[in-house]
Formats: C-alpha cells, sequence, structure tokens
C-alpha cells in the first residue's frame, strides 16, 4: 500500500507515463486517461500555480467535475480568480450595476426600508452574501443615514475572498480589527467573524465565511451577482441517459488548456436532477440550494426578507457556463484564474426550494428595468438631474442606460424576494412594492 502511494505520489510529481497504469482503473470516463510527459511541458516553470494544482489533481483522481473545476478557480485559497485582487470595473473583468450607479443602491435602499417597516420597528441585520468592493452596502448606508435609521442596522458581510474584503473594510469602515475564527473556537468563544469595523456613521460591520456564522436575528439578506458565482455541475442527456460533464487535461497541451469530457457512470451530483426534466442539458447548483434551504428555515425562524438580483433564468436555459476576460467572453477552460467563471441563475429551482413546506413566499423573477421602474427610478434620476452639470448629466444618463436598457442589464438580470410565508395576509392587505 505504502509502495503504492510512493509510487503514485512520484507520478504525480512528473505526470509521467506510470500513472497511467495505476490510475486508469479509477477513471469512469469516456476517454480514457492520457497522462501529460515532460516534453510538452518543458517551460512548466512558466506555468501559473492554479493550472499546475488542476492538473495535478485530475493526473492523481482523474476528471473532475465542472463544479469542481468552477469552485478551485475562483476560490482556492492563494490562486483563487477572487482571492487576490480587484476585479472589478473598466480595468478589471467586468462590472456590475452596484459599480455602474449610485442610483441602483438607493432604489434597494428605499425597498428594503420600506417593506421592513410593514413588518416591524425592530433594530436588523443587513446580511450581504458576496459584497464585491461594498458599494451597494455604502450606497444603501448613505440613504438610511439620510433617512435618519442607522441607529436601528448592523452589517454582516459574507465574503471569502480575502482581497475583497480588504477593499469593503476600506470603503466601509474607519476603523477595522481582525478575529482569529480558529483561536477563538479553541478557546470556546462565540465570535464568528473574521473581521469587526465601523463606519464613519458608527454602523458597525463583521465579516464571516460562511452565511451560517450570521448572528440569528430579524435580517435583510442582499445577494447581488453572488449565486451566479457558485460552483455548478452540468449535466448531458446521451443515448445512454445522463452524463456528468467533467473537465480533464489535454495530452500534449503547450497551452493553459482543459477540456470536457463525460463520465461513463453515474456520479453523486445526477441525483439533483429532476425525474421529470425536459432539457437535454442541465446546470445544477447544489451550493446555491443548501444556501436557499438555509436561508429559508432562518427567515422562518429569525424574521426578516431576501433579494436576490442576478443573471438567471425560470429553469428553461440550458449551457449558460462562461467566463469573462476584460469584458470580453473567454473560453471557461483556458487560462484557469484569469478570468470570472459564472453560470445564470436558476430561478425556477430557487422558489421551488424556497416554496418547499410553504416555508417562504417569493415574488418575482422579474426584470431589473421592471423592478428599479416600479420603484420610481425615473423619479430620483430627474431629481438628480436638475441641478446637475452638463457633464453630470450625460454621466448619469449613461449609467441610467446602462442598468436599465433592455438589451443591456435591464433585462439580463433578474430581481426575486422572499417573505417568510406567514406574512402571506399582510401582503394581501398592503402589497409587496417592486413586483
Ligand atoms: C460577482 S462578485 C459580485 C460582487 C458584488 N455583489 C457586486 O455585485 O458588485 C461575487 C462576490 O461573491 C464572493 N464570493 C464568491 N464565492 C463566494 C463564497 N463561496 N462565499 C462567500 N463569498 C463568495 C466574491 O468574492 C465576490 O465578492
Amino acid at each position: 500500500m505504502f509502495q503504492m502511494f510512493r509510487l503514485f505520489r512520484k507520478c504525480i510529481k512528473n505526470y509521467g507515463l506510470l500513472e497511467t497504469k495505476v490510475l486508469s482503473n479509477c477513471r469512469k470516463t469516456t476517454y480514457l486517461f492520457c497522462s501529460t510527459t515532460h516534453s510538452s511541458h518543458s517551460n512548466e516553470e512558466k506555468l501559473s500555480d492554479l493550472y499546475r494544482h488542476l492538473h495535478s489533481k485530475i493526473v492523481a483522481c482523474g476528471p473532475i467535475t465542472v463544479a469542481d473545476y468552477m469552485k478551485e478557480v475562483l476560490t482556492h485559497p492563494t490562486a483563487g480568480y477572487y482571492m487576490k485582487k480587484d476585479v472589478f470595473g473598466e480595468k478589471g473583468d467586468f462590472i456590475t450595476s452596484p459599480e455602474v450607479t449610485q442610483l441602483f443602491g438607493e432604489m434597494v435602499a428605499v425597498w428594503i426600508l420600506y417593506e421592513k417597516l410593514k413588518i416591524t420597528k425592530c433594530p436588523f441585520q443587513l446580511v450581504e452574501l458576496g459584497p464585491g468592493r461594498g458599494t451597494l452596502i455604502r450606497d444603501i448606508l448613505r440613504v438610511f443615514q439620510q433617512l435618519n435609521v442607522l441607529s436601528d442596522v448592523s452589517v454582516h458581510l459574507v465574503e471569502i475572498s480575502p482581497a475583497l474584503s480588504l477593499i469593503q473594510a476600506k470603503n466601509l469602515c474607519k476603523t477595522t480589527k481582525e478575529h482569529n475564527i480558529l483561536e477563538n473556537e479553541a478557546k470556546h468563544n462565540d465570535v464568528r467573524y473574521y473581521r469587526e469595523g465601523v463606519t464613519e456613521d458608527n454602523v458597525n460591520v463583521y465579516w464571516y465565511y460562511s452565511v451560517k456564522d450570521i448572528p440569528k436575528k430579524f435580517s435583510i439578506f442582499l445577494a447581488h451577482e453572488f449565486f451566479d458565482a457558485l460552483p455548478i455541475h452540468k449535466f448531458q442527456r446521451t443515448d445512454r441517459g445522463w452524463s456528468e460533464i467533467l473537465v480533464d487535461i489535454i495530452e500534449g497541451s503547450k497551452e493553459e488548456k482543459f477540456r470536457y469530457v463525460l463520465s461513463n457512470a453515474q456520479t453523486p451530483a445526477m441525483f439533483y436532477i429532476s425525474n421529470d426534466e425536459k432539457r437535454n442539458h442541465v446546470e445544477v447548483s447544489p451550493q446555491t440550494l443548501v444556501t436557499v434551504e438555509y436561508i429559508a428555515q432562518y427567515l422562518q425562524e429569525c424574521g426578516g426578507f431576501a433579494w436576490i438580483c442576478d443573471y438567471g433564468h425560470s429553469g428553461d436555459k440550458t449551457d449558460t457556463f462562461r467566463a469573462f476576460s476584460q469584458h470580453k467572453l473567454h473560453d471557461p477552460l483556458s487560462y484557469p484564474g484569469t478570468a470570472d467563471l459564472t453560470a445564470d441563475v436558476d430561478f425556477a429551482v430557487i422558489k421551488k426550494v424556497a416554496e418547499k413546506d410553504n416555508s417562504l413566499l417569493t415574488f418575482g423573477p422579474i426584470t431589473q428595468a421592471c423592478f428599479l421602474k416600479n420603484l420610481g427610478i425615473d423619479v430620483r434620476l430627474q431629481m438628480l438631474l436638475q441641478n446637475a452639470s452638463e457633464e453630470v448629466r450625460k454621466r448619469l444618463e449613461s449609467e441610467y442606460e446602462m442598468i436599465m436598457d433592455e438589451s443591456k442589464m435591464g433585462s439580463k438580470f433578474k430581481v426575486l424576494s422572499l417573505f417568510p410565508f406567514i406574512l402571506k395576509d399582510h401582503f394581501q392587505k398592503l402589497p409587496i412594492a417592486g413586483f
């Protein structure tokens, strides 16, 4: 056994031919295992750490699922795409609505407050999943400050990226303090956040790795372009039934590039394909399902609501997995870690999970343009334009167009909200705004 392990390790290290013998039996894919020889990687030192890591992993264990690939590429602790740098804006790879204009966060702030005050006047936690640069929260807090409600709110950010969490801290807080979660656990200390901070207006801000660490209190959850970054499994219907699409190495490749292969056998993730599925190609994100299930339980138990805005569809799209680099489409399997990976959110599945056993009520999905228009974004724009210089006027109008135009972000992004089912009668008397 030990000898086998040594052989195994040597093979992984060298990417040599021997491992084919050791590993080919383990592989249940259409394509037989082909290891890459040294000659193809004569410039091995030029290969990125992430590519080497993924290559070794596949050499060791066989092709990996797209979910595994996506998770590693985006959130590998040292080499993941999100983990190292600011990826947003003109100089980055993509832009998001809160980054385009302050109007976006302002409309969301007004909606949150309006819906929250209809339910309760108690203090609340504002929770954001995947806050990017912290721009959405910053714009929301500015509106809350103008409306004099800051003393009621604390901010709770779920962020896995050390680099982005530092940018959020810089953009939101005047002071911050780091916490070592492992040390706290060892001391049986109940602190579950890895950083805390205070804004200029004395709002407390906390950072967590997982939504499960958020304290159990009335909370408003925001997820803007969060679920599209969570790993997906991809499945293809074949004449043998369903196959999972896996990621494999390309023998002799001189580029940092992988390829898709089909599994020959059943894979555990196939459990997620519904029996009445009509499509021939399906994408499923178990992490999305688990997160929504957790939020559903949380909202039932503690009160609050959730707002989700993302690229998405209603269970009808098929192949949406793609990558963006410098604002252009990029091959998701090329040069991993240099481009953002994303897949459209399946809102139909989110609704199904949220509505299970009458736990939550769902409103939407509707297009971002429709949601913002219903909330009165045009009136807000006119107010801002009134006293604006020509230059600011042009900027505001072009930003508005970008988030509202049906051919741009206006219809690509959809909004869904989730409320505890117990509020059903309440919404008959006081219908929800925006939907
Ligand atoms: C596409 S960005 C969206 C950023 C921001 N919401 C916006 O719209 O500008 C995705 C965000 O989710 C974070 N993220 C990705 N996977 C995560 C995970 N598993 N747990 C927590 N945060 C995650 C990223 O680091 C990043 O902040």
